[in-house]
């Protein structure tokens, strides 16, 4: 049976558990991978940088590269398709402070994949290691590559791709092992997974329907994979990776949601800024109040309060006993301010 809580590593990255947050577009915040270290993830991810947003000195795509001291180890996701660019950006990834590099080699959305990257690359392999093989040359932190199982429906194609990328120099895979055609229907068959897992000699990481320890358990076990990702089940559920690390299932006192959600707030509007925060907290309020938590329109007064400190007066007001754990969680855990590390000038010099 494998120890959840048993340290492996990637390359030289030590990674403390065998629990790892996903990648999340428009989830995965410094405020989330914080919470989600906090919560008994091994490895935390950003969500996908573009590389071309970084190549032409976008400001708000410089702003994913902002890592925050008590995140490590860490991952910064890519997305692009040209090795030149893709390895330039490697290198602002690695000088930002990030233990690891990660490829997206699997996003199915048509944005992405109509520019040649995430999924698409699954049917380009070449291209696909000459991106890893190139990025490998440009930086010393370990590469790791995060697939699906192709683009059509049944496609294998992630076990001819995956050990190609191995080869070119990956020091780790992921693969959620639907196809890009399924998006998110269907469920993960994670007998792809122990395919490729007995294909190559680098970890292997699990990603898809984990939702609870034992399914962590049954699909470390049957798969040989090194880790298992969580993504969708620790949207406003922080508690499903203590859940899945230490043992029971443990439903949160209100006061409990009520404080690790105000926290959540401060943090990502220190992050974000007020106006992009309010905007990106919405959809975060339901999933910290569903899963029976709250009464449902609960959820809809807040969404249509104007500012995150009204949202926080009324939260507490739901939850009066929320303040004293807040007030022990702030002291408990430096602040945002104090652990995000500025980016290194050469970032913004474009150097
Ligand atoms: C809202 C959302 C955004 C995602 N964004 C990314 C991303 O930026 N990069 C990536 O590699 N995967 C992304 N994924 C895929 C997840 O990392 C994960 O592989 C997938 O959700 C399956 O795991 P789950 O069943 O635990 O959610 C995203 C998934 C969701 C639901």
């Amino acid at each position: 049976m494998v120890d959840l809580r048993e340290p492996w590593s990637i390359g030289p990255v030590e990674i403390p558990t065998r629990l790892v947050l996903a990648p999340m577009a428009g989830v995965s915040v410094q405020a989330f991978r914080r919470q989600g270290r906090r919560f008994g993830a091994g490895l935390v991810c950003s969500e996908m940088v573009s590389c071309a947003g970084i190549e032409h000195r976008n400001e708000r795509t410089l702003g994913y590269l902002r890592v925050a001291s008590d995140e490590h180890p860490l991952a910064i996701q890519l997305f692009g398709s040209e090795p030149r660019t893709m390895a330039e950006a490697a290198r602002m990834v690695e000088a930002a402070g990030a233990d690891l590099v990660d490829l997206n080699f699997g996003c199915p959305v048509r944005k992405v994949t109509k520019t040649g990257a995430g999924a698409t690359l699954l049917d380009d392999p070449a291209r696909a290691a000459a991106i890893v093989s190139a990025i490998s040359a440009a930086v010393d932190i370990p590469v790791s590559v995060k697939l699906r199982r192709g683009l059509r429906d049944g496609s294998r194609d992630c076990l001819v791709v995956g050990p190609r990328l191995v080869e070119a120099g990956a020091a780790s895979l992921t693969l959620h092992p639907r196809s890009a055609r399924q998006m998110y229907t269907g469920t993960a068959d994670h007998a792809l997974t122990a395919e490729l897992v007995s294909l190559v000699d680098v970890p292997v990481i699990a990603s898809g329907d984990i939702v609870s320890r034992a399914k962590a358990r049954a699909v470390l076990a049957t798969t040989g994979a090194a880790a298992v990702m969580v993504g969708r089940a620790a949207q406003g559920n922080p508690w499903v990776l203590e859940e899945i690390v230490d043992g029971e299932p443990r439903e949160p006192s209100r006061e409990e949601v009520v404080a690790e959600l105000v926290l959540f707030v401060r943090e990502t509007v220190r992050e974000l800024g007020e106006r992009r925060a309010s905007g990106f907290l919405k959809k975060f309020y339901g999933w910290y109040l569903g899963r029976g938590r709250f009464p449902r329109p609960f959820k809809q007064e807040l969404v249509q309060l104007s500012s995150t400190e009204e949202v926080e007066r009324r939260l507490i007001a739901a939850a009066p006993g929320a303040l004293e754990l807040i007030e022990r969680l702030e002291s408990e855990i430096p602040s945002g301010d104090e652990v995000t590390l500025e980016l290194p000038i050469s970032i913004y010099g474009g150097g």
